[in-house]
């Protein structure tokens, strides 16, 4: 492409060849939104217990959120995924939910879904059925009620399993995703499989990545799941398959629990040539990579002008510096964190 191609020009051609096509021939389907950084839980993982979050000025309004997941709608955008922080605790949430909810009814939107840790299911999940979401994952590593509090620093187990209730009596199809965590929940990952598959619902397990800092060491916390798959391979026949939910899980069947069992290896082996997805923070930046710093702020765009022209341009714009991948590393050279910000601003 020239380099003489105005921004707003690249946007016309992307809309000509309908839809965001990255210079790696990747088509960008998928984006996760992050609609707060504050959470009601420290997981150990994720935070540091004492976090310095972002002045509520700062964020951007509900409508300002509809108005930049809309023009990614239009761009070719087709799931959606409200993350955080924890996305249930912004003030207002529903408000975005029920109003991104008209795109399921065109069609533009195949889905809209959220990551959440559970603890105010109990008060949103017929409201998010209502919406028309189908499906949610819920952060959930460990079914001991100490051990969570540990993980978590701040939640409670019970709490969250009513949640899960509430969602799966509502309708919602419920994923758990865990984080492999050395020395704390590796022994019960097979307990963790077997109630998930036994209620019907899939699991993900997902290796820790070296995001923020936090009060621990990287090195203490990662487990490879290789060696997680090589020890739940002596007990079950794990059979791989093909399914996809667009994300960058690879899934195998549990021959035993007859449930599914995803494994998210951005350190073992890294899922970046498939990947379909650009992330955007509570303030509108946007970032290309989850493991690279490259960003755009689309919030400048956003407020310049009341038409999406601009916003469109910078989206454009910015899909052509999405990066090849990232290149994670956990071990001893490498302790300190890939990236300064933590996975509460990027979304998970
Ligand atoms: C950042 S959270 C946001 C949504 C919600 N609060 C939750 O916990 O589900 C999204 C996902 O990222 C995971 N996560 C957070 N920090 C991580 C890290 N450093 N490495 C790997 N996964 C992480 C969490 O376990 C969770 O499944
Ligand atoms: S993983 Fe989710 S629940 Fe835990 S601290 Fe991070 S944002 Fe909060």
């Amino acid at each position: 492409m020239a380099a003489t191609v105005s921004a707003i020009e690249l946007s016309r051609l992307g809309e000509k060849a309908s839809g965001l096509i990255d210079p790696f021939q990747r088509t960008i389907t998928y984006l996760r939104v992050s609609v707060t950084d504050r959470c009601d839980f420290r997981c150990v993982y994720c935070m540091a217990e004492h976090m310095t979050f972002l002045p509520k000025a700062d964020l951007l309004s509900l409508e300002e959120l509809d108005r930049l997941c809309s023009a990614f709608i239009s761009k070719g955008v087709t799931k959606l995924r409200l993350t955080g922080g924890e996305p249930l605790v912004r003030r207002g949430i529903m408000t975005l939910v029920h109003s991104l909810s008209r795109h399921l009814g065109t069609g533009a939107l195949k889905e809209l879904t959220l990551t959440t840790n559970g603890s105010q299911l109990q008060t949103y999940a017929s409201e998010l059925k209502a919406s028309g979401v189908q499906r949610i994952n819920v952060s959930l590593d460990t079914l001991d009620a100490d051990k969570f509090r540990a993980i978590t620093r701040w939640g409670d187990l019970k709490k969250v399993l009513a949640g899960i209730d509430a969602a799966q009596a509502a309708g919602l199809q419920v994923k758990i995703n865990a984080v492999a965590l050395k020395g704390v929940n590796e022994e019960e990952l097979a307990t963790l499989l077997e109630w998930s598959h036994g209620r019907g619902m899939d699991l993900t397990v997902i290796e820790v990545m070296p995001l923020g800092d936090i009060d621990e060491s990287r090195l203490d916390q990662y487990l490879p799941l290789s060696v997680v798959r090589a020890r739940l391979a002596d007990c079950y026949t794990l059979e791989d398959i093909d399914y996809r939910t667009g994300g960058p899980a690879r899934y195998v069947r549990v021959r035993e629990t007859g449930g599914r069992l995803g494994f998210i290896t951005p350190l073992t082996h890294n899922f970046c040539e498939s990947c379909n997805r650009v992330r955007i923070t509570c303030t509108g930046t946007l970032y290309m990579c989850l493991g690279q710093n490259d960003a755009a702020d689309l919030r400048k765009s956003l407020r310049a002008s009341e038409s999406d022209e601009l916003l469109c341009a910078a989206i454009d714009e910015a899909i052509t510096r999405k990066p090849k991948g990232h290149d994670f590393v956990i071990d001893r050279r490498h302790q300190k964190p890939a990236l300064d910000r933590h996975m509460s601003m990027t979304g998970g």
